[in-house]
């Protein structure tokens, strides 16, 4: 009998065992995971440093509340703000929780309602974040949706510019729309927004939770661009799998924020945080970050080379470990190939084939990657 809700379009796929890249079946089958949780396991599965980390925490204690105060809350805060131009931090546990969270308080700050986002988008599966999503799918049977969203296009500077105005609490975006096809979005764009929300009164918040911690190069990926964000938005990889989100804000904020306007019982979970501190005490190091930024343009290169003379493919996008194959038809089954083959990827749209392999991947695994997705995709093209 099934006793779950039939929410995920499961694979034919139950997890044994995972280490570092790779990921045993119940039947010893191993997989080269480039899915790594869906770009949570940034550092490969059961890293050391982090069972180590939430060890020592559990030798102390795993959950309070957030009655008291918390030095590991502190400690992961001032990482945050450390390596980035924010100054505070609300922790919750999951992205769409950590968008909510940004949601309420552009209302609260600005005492404006209406919030922009973008064609394409996705945000969470909760009501405000739901509603900030923009994809007819993800909206579809759970109307009437929480008012005042609006979509735009993507990369869409002048319609933007268009529609802004000084009614808007807020924008918020992806600097790369991840399950939106990964694609990434032009400087000129994301300059625009920044510039309109200063001219507007209105928040600028980057939504960071697939494209953060590292996962770009970067420890966040909007600082590619140098922008200067109000808020940005983190979950996914911050506690390598273990569930934390995190809304980061300016000081400017924080008296919106005060005590009874938002909270969690969970939020800021000890072995969580501590799962995090030791994630970000070696993603948040330069030449971590710089190995991340080389480790994606050889692997972009090289599929770049293998895939030339396969005209199926029509472009190879992303940045750092944050890369889409995109097809001029639908992935699906090449998907379900690769997975046969021994190679764990994901799909982004119907068309783009995600690869977030984890930040820790060696330059081994991704040549095998490499030849499995060539093969696959040759096999498929032609059959
Ligand atoms: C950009 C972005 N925002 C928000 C979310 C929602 O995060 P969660 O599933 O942790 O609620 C996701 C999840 O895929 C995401 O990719």
């Amino acid at each position: 009998m099934d006793a779950l809700f039939p929410t995920y379009a499961r694979w034919d796929l139950t997890v044994e065992s995972a280490e570092g890249s790779i990921i045993v079946d119940q039947t010893g089958k191993k997989y080269l995971d480039f899915v790594s949780g869906i770009a949570v396991c940034n550092l490969g599965h059961r890293h050391p440093a982090v069972i180590e980390a939430m060890e020592e925490q559990m030798k102390k204690y795993w959950h309070v509340s957030n009655l008291f105060k918390s030095d590991i809350q502190q400690e992961v805060a001032g990482k945050l703000v450390a390596n980035s131009e924010l100054d505070a931090v609300f922790f919750c546990n999951s992205g769409a929780e950590a968008n909510e969270a940004a949601l309420k308080l552009a209302r609260k700050y600005t005492q404006k309602s209406k919030v922009i986002t973008f064609q394409q988008s996705f945000h969470g599966r909760t009501f405000g974040t739901m509603a900030a999503t923009g994809q007819d799918k993800i909206h579809s049977g759970f109307g009437p949706l929480l008012q005042e969203f609006v979509y735009h296009p993507y990369n869409d500077s002048k319609a933007l510019e268009e529609a802004m105005n000084d009614t808007v609490a807020a924008v918020m975006v992806e600097v790369i729309q991840g399950e939106g096809g990964v694609v990434p979005g032009t400087e000129k764009f994301l300059k625009k927004i920044e510039e309109l929300c200063k001219k507007n009164g209105s928040l600028f918040i980057i939504d960071e939770v697939q494209t953060g911690i590292g996962r770009t190069g970067k420890a966040f990926a909007h600082q590619h661009y140098n922008l200067s964000p109000d808020i940005i938005t983190l979950a996914k990889g911050l506690g390598s799998g273990l569930p934390v989100g995190a809304m980061v804000g300016k000081e400017k904020l924080k008296e919106a924020f005060g005590p009874g306007s938002h909270g969690s019982t969970f939020g800021g979970n000890p072995i969580s945080l501590a799962a995090a501190k030791a994630t970000l005490s070696i993603i948040f190091q330069e030449e971590f970050l710089t190995e991340v930024k080389k480790k994606g343009v050889y692997l972009k290169a090289e599929l770049t080379k293998a895939l030339a003379d396969q005209d199926f493919v029509t472009e190879i996008r992303g940045c750092g470990l944050m890369l889409g194959i995109a097809c001029k038809a639908e992935v699906a089954a090449n998907i379900t190939k690769l997975r046969e083959n021994g190679l764990l990827v994901l799909q982004a749209g119907p068309n783009v084939i995600r690869l977030l392999p984890p930040l820790t991947v060696t330059y081994e695994e991704m040549d095998e990657a490499v030849k499995l997705i060539k093969n696959c995709l040759v096999a498929e093209y032609i059959s």
